[in-house]
């Protein structure tokens, strides 16, 4: 007998983690290898740039003069200095001068996530979340808050244009109250950066709902293409009570293993609901002493943002080049690590068990992890999330190769 609670069990018997997670963690032990394993795992299932690790490693190592406060209990959303130099850092991509105390830093977005809807909702409310989406957001938001995502499907044929007449939809047929609209860009899987046209509707169309609009600008800076980011930030002449930010060092800085999440809000009660839970989601004192010294060299992020987003835009290139030579479609993407490709035309049947056997089968063939759209709750099945920038560019090539034989087969 496992002896649980009601809640624990249910950790247990649903975990949170989705099955193409769980074959990742699974497969990393045989990863391959050109000479070692030139037929091991491939994993492009995980948003991660591993390409500009040598870029960070040097300056991350840089800080050694560790002072004796970092040893200490500090303010668990974060410490002055390190939130000065966020404010001072952040506006790069949001357009707009910060406050220090509009700041608030967490163990990573999902953190912030999961701190900040439990502090704008009650379990049982519902939260808009336009689809294709980030995986992630249905554990952050309906594991512990105990909220329901209400999905905004948008559709292949129109591009997956998200309109305000698909959000009054989904608001009017939620069935429970609805607190807020997650809206993310750079979006995740598509990577697609909303000009500033779009964001306007989506600000407007959540001021107009009377909901909280939180945006998930957590690839702000992983631009490659030539649409320009815009920031919801820069919208308005202030965020106001219901507009909240969140980025984090994970996407841009390529450090998701630091966990290290920030919030930007100017409502002071959500910052003061937050910080009661802060000390359960805190970032290291170590970790913002090491990212403080790091954004506060200005020349040095400039070449390292100059620097990634050139690696980014090469690699995505050079596996675009290996989707068409392979005849695999896909949808152009500007920004972020991944795009989707269409494996429509591959399916059995166009349903869900069709897509979920097309993965399997590429899975097992290829010994390739591609995010099934299921997990990315696109309204319909064939679409596959690929993250290029999770491999070398080579090995994202022959993962490209590998998965045409399987489909060809
Ligand atoms: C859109 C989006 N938001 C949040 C996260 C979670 O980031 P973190 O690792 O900082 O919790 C991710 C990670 O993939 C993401 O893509």
């Amino acid at each position: 007998m496992s002896d649980l609670s009601r809640r624990g069990q249910r950790l247990i018997e649903s975990p949170p983690a989705a099955e193409y997670l769980r074959e990742h963690f699974a497969r990393s032990a045989a990863p391959y290898d050109p000479e070692l394993r030139p037929d091991g795992y491939i994993p492009l299932c995980v948003a991660e740039n591993k390409l500009v690790g040598d870029l960070l490693l040097p300056e991350i190592g840089k800080a050694r003069q560790i002072p004796a406060q970092a040893l200490s209990y500090d303010q668990m959303i974060g410490s002055r200095p390190f939130r000065e130099a966020l404010a001072g850092f952040l506006p790069r991509f949001t357009g707009r001068a910060l406050r220090p105390e509009h700041v608030a830093v967490l163990a990573g977005a999902g953190s912030v996530l999961e701190l900040l809807f439990h502090v704008i909702a009650d379990p049982g409310d519902g939260v808009l979340v336009p689809t294709p989406s980030y995986a992630g957001f249905w554990p952050d938001l309906e594991t512990r808050d105990e909220l329901c995502i209400v999905p905004v499907h948008t559709r292949a044929s129109t591009g997956f244009r998200l309109t305000p007449e698909l959000l009054d939809a989904a608001l009017g047929s939620a069935g429970r109250p609805v607190r807020a609209l997650l809206f993310t860009s750079p979006d995740n899987p598509m990577g697609r950066v909303y000009s500033r046209t779009e964001l306007e509707a989506v600000v407007s169309w959540a001021e107009r709902a009377g909901v909280h609009l939180v945006m998930d600008e957590i690839y702000a800076l992983s631009v490659f293409g030539p649409t320009p980011f815009v920031s919801a930030a820069s919208l308005r002449p202030s965020l106001g009570e219901r507009v909240h930010l969140v980025w984090a060092f994970s996407k841009d800085f390529a450090a998701s293993g630091l966990r290290a999440g920030v919030l930007v809000s100017e409502n002071a009660a959500v910052l003061a609901a937050v910080d009661g839970l802060a000390y359960w989601a805190c970032c290291s004192g170590h970790t913002q002493l090491v990212l403080g010294e790091m954004i506060a060299d200005a020349a040095w992020v400039d070449g390292y943002v100059a620097a990634m987003r050139h690696r980014l835009g090469e690699a995505y290139r050079q596996v675009a080049a290996a989707l068409t030579a392979s005849g695999i479609p896909f949808l152009a993407s500007d920004a972020g690590f991944f795009l989707l490709v269409d494996l429509r035309s591959y399916l059995e049947a166009r349903s869900w068990e069709a897509e979920a056997q097309l993965w399997r089968r590429l899975l097992d063939g290829a010994n390739v992890n591609l995010t099934p759209g299921s997990a990315c709750r696109i309204g319909e099945p064939g679409f596959m999330r690929l993250c290029f920038a999770a491999v070398p560019s080579q090995t994202a090539a022959l993962a490209v190769d590998r998965l045409a034989r399987v489909l060809r087969a």
